[in-house]
């Protein structure tokens, strides 16, 4: 049964085509996280439907139970979206996926792999702290990214203080 698979067991591969209109569903359930910290997101801010390129999506499990999105910003790997479902969660599927794209962006030859995120919600910006990233300072920002910020900003996605973390691979 999925529910009981231990992370050990849940594959991390590239999505299959078919699979990502169902990984909205995935994104969905895990958005509903915030509401516990008072943050809701505007209905229709999912990022997977972004894309219909499964080259850039990453999945755990089969059926996916989990997701990162990736894509190059300012000549650098970043993760545009990760989302495990809550009902699968704390279960280090999360933090797998997030090795998974780090592991990507090495042999891609990214530099690094960069991501924006919450500073202050704790399976965000102190979660990827642990995970080996840090605060990128916005004098340090490519001008891809500047305008990434500014597009969460016009899309309503700044609901927080918002930060911009970086690792190195
Ligand atoms: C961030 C996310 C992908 C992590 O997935 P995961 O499979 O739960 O990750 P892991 O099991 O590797 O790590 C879980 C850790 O996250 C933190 N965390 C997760 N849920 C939490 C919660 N409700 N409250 C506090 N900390 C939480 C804890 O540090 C937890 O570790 P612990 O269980 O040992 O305390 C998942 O929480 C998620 O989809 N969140 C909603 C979407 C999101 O925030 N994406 C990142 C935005 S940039």
């Amino acid at each position: 049964m999925t529910s009981t698979r231990s992370s050990t067991s849940t594959e991390i591969r590239w999505a299959e085509p078919g699979e990502l209109p169902g990984l909205a569903a995935v994104e969905v359930a895990a958005d509903g996280l915030f509401a516990q910290v008072g943050i809701a997101f505007p209905a229709g801010t999912t990022m997977i439907e972004e894309t219909g390129d499964p080259s850039r999506v990453l999945v755990a499990g089969d059926p996916p139970i989990g997701f990162a999105m990736i894509g190059w910003v300012d000549g650098t790997v970043h993760l545009d979206q990760l989302a495990v479902h809550p009902g699968h969660g704390r279960r280090g599927v999360g933090g797998r996926l997030l090795e998974a794209v780090c592991d990507h962006a090495a042999s891609a030859g990214s530099a690094a792999v960069t991501l924006t995120t919450f500073r202050d919600v704790p399976w965000n910006a102190p979660w990827y702290a642990r995970h080996g990233f840090a605060v990128l300072d916005p004098a340090e920002w490519g001008p891809e990214l500047a305008a990434l910020v500014a597009h969460e900003r016009d899309l309503g996605i700044d609901l927080a203080p918002r930060v911009v973390m970086r690792r190195s691979r």
